[in-house]
C-alpha cells in the first residue's frame, strides 16, 4: 500500500540546495529567516495540497464521503482558501473559526459546528451564516439550539455527538471517546435525546450521529470498533424509533510522524479500514451505506509546517546537559510543555554537518518547563544558526500565546520559490492595543 504525507517527518519539497542550506517549497530557509525574521512558521503549499489529494484518492472507493478539515489545527484565511480549493469543508468550534471561514468566501453549507459549550452568540452567528450541520453535544444545547433556531424561523440540521466508550492509546489530554469524557451524549442517553427531537424540538432535524475518539492515533482497530458501535446505534434507532438516519461523522484523529520512533498508519490504510468497517457493519445490520464525514486536522496540516528559530545563548551545566536557547518556545509551540511532545530538528545552514553533540533546545520564555526538544543530536551550534523544527503545522500557531508579552510570529506560505506572508508578526502596539488604563489612574 502507498505511503502518505502523514508518514513523513518533513514537508515533501524539503531538499538541500546548492548553497548547502535546507530548502522547502523552493525557498532557502536561511533566506526566509533573514527576510521575515524568526521565529517563523513556514507552510509548504505542495505538502498541504498533496495530503488533501491523498485523502480524496484513498476514499475514492466510497462515494458517500465528505471531508471536513478540523480547523482548530490551524485556522487562517489563506490556509482555509487552499483547503476549500481542494474540496474540503470545515469543522469549526468557535465564532472565530466561523468568522474566518465565512470571511474567506467559503460555501457555509460545508461547515459543521462542534463543541461542548457553544454560546448563544455563536449559535446565532452559525444560523445567520446558514451552516450545514451542528453537532449537538448535550441536552442543554439541544434545547438552546431549538429555541434560537425557532426565533430565526429556521430548521437546524444536527448530528448527535456521542461517546462510544473507546479508549485509544494517546495522551490522556487528547482522548475524547472514552466513557468518562466531557464530550457528547453517553450511549444510554441517546434514546432520550431522540425522543426530545421527535416530540418536542420541532426546529431541529436529526440527520445522524457523530463521534471523535481522540487525536494522534496510530492504532487501526479503534476505528473498526467505533464504526461498529455507531452503525449498531443507527440500526437500533431505526428499529426502536422508526427513524432512519443516514449520516455518520466518525471524527478525525489520524496520527503523524513527529520523530523516527512514530509509526502512523498511512491514509490509504486508514481509508481501507474505515471503508471495510462500514461495509461490514452495514451488511451485519442490514443498513444502507450512510454518508460519512471525516474530520482530520493534524494529519492535514502538521507535516506541511516547520518553524524556524535563531540560535542564541548556550549554557553547559558542569557535568550535565548543554542547553542551547532559541528565540521562540512555548508561546509559539506549547505542545512539548503541555503533552511532552517530541520533535525532530535540523540546522538549516548546516544540514550536512555531522550531528556530534547531544543538546537540549531551550525556549526563551521564563519558565523551566519551556524546553522545545530534549536531548537531540545536532551539529555544534553557534549563535545565529537557523534551527528548523519539523512538523509544526498543527496545533502550534493555533495554540500560540503572547506569554511574556511576546509578539505572535509571522507565517509564510511557500511554493515553487514563492514566499508569501499569510500572517503578519504582531507589533508591540498590537500587544497593548486592547489595554485600557482607567482614567482614575491617570490623576
Ligand atoms: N473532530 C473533533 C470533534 C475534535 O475534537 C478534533 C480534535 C478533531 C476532529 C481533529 O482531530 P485531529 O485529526 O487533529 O487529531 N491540541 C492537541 C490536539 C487536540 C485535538 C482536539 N480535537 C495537540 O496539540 O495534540
Amino acid at each position: 500500500m502507498n505511503n502518505s504525507v502523514n508518514q513523513s517527518i518533513k514537508p515533501v519539497t524539503t531538499k538541500i540546495n546548492s548553497s548547502n542550506h535546507i530548502e522547502i517549497g523552493g525557498c532557502d530557509l536561511v533566506n526566509l529567516a533573514k527576510e521575515f525574521e524568526t521565529p517563523l512558521y513556514v507552510i509548504d503549499e505542495q505538502t498541504l495540497r498533496k495530503v488533501c489529494k491523498e485523502y480524496k484518492q484513498a476514499f475514492s472507493l466510497y462515494e458517500k464521503v465528505k471531508f471536513l478539515y478540523a480547523s482548530k489545527a490551524l485556522c487562517t484565511s489563506a490556509i482555509t482558501k487552499i483547503i476549500s480549493d481542494e474540496g474540503f469543508g470545515f469543522d469549526v468550534v468557535s465564532d472565530g473559526e466561523l468568522y474566518t471561514i465565512n470571511n474567506a468566501d467559503i460555501n457555509m453549507e460545508k461547515v459543521l459546528f462542534n463543541g461542548s459549550n457553544k454560546t448563544e452568540a455563536e449559535i446565532k452567528l452559525a444560523l445567520k451564516y446558514n451552516i450545514g450541520r451542528f453537532s449537538v453535544d448535550n441536552f442543554a444545547e439541544l434545547s438552546l439550539l431549538n429555541e434560537i433556531a425557532g426565533n430565526y424561523n429556521k430548521q437546524a440540521k444536527i448530528l448527535l455527538r456521542i461517546t462510544p466508550g473507546i479508549e485509544c492509546h494517546t495522551h490522556e489530554y487528547v482522548q475524547t471517546g472514552n466513557l468518562d469524557s466531557k464530550f457528547g451524549f453517553d450511549l444510554s442517553q441517546i434514546d432520550e435525546a431522540v425522543n426530545l427531537i421527535k416530540d418536542k424540538y420541532t426546529n431541529l432535524s436529526l440527520k445522524g450521529l457523530h463521534a471523535h475518539i481522540g487525536s494522534q492515533i496510530f492504532e487501526t482497530q479503534v476505528y473498526y470498533d467505533e464504526i461498529d458501535i455507531l452503525i449498531k446505534e443507527l440500526d437500533r434507532i431505526r428499529r426502536e424509533h422508526n427513524l432512519t438516519l443516514n449520516e455518520l461523522n466518525i471524527g478525525g484523529g489520524l496520527g503523524v510522524k513527529y520523530t523516527e520512533s512514530d509509526n502512523p498508519p498511512s491514509i490509504y490504510k486508514i481509508a481501507d479500514i474505515i471503508v471495510n468497517s462500514i461495509k461490514n457493519s452495514c451488511k451485519n445490520y442490514n443498513y444502507e451505506y450512510p454518508t460519512i464525514y471525516l474530520e482530520p486536522g493534524r494529519s492535514i496540516i502538521s507535516t506541511a509546517g516547520v518553524t524556524l528559530y535563531t540560535v542564541g545563548s548556550q549554557k553547559q551545566v558542569p557535568n550535565g546537559k548543554k542547553y542551547v536557547a532559541v528565540d521562540g518556545g512555548m508561546a509559539d509551540n506549547p505542545r512539548p510543555s503541555l503533552y511532552q511532545s517530541e520533535y525532530y530538528a535540523q540546522v538549516a545552514n548546516k544540514p550536512n554537518q555531522s550531528c556530534n553533540e547531544k543538546i537540549t533546545v531551550a525556549g526563551r520564555y521564563c519558565e523551566s518547563g519551556d524546553i522545545l526538544i530534549k536531548d537531540i543530536k545536532l551539529p555544534t551550534l553557534e549563535k545565529g544558526d537557523i534551527l528548523c523544527v519539523y512538523n509544526t503545522g498543527a496545533y502550534n500557531y493555533s495554540m500560540a500565546s503572547n506569554y511574556n508579552r511576546t509578539k505572535r510570529a509571522t507565517m509564510v506560505l511557500v511554493n515553487s520559490g514563492h514566499s508569501d506572508m499569510i500572517i503578519k508578526r504582531e507589533s508591540l502596539n498590537d500587544l497593548i492595543k486592547n489595554d485600557i488604563i482607567p482614567s482614575r489612574l491617570n490623576k
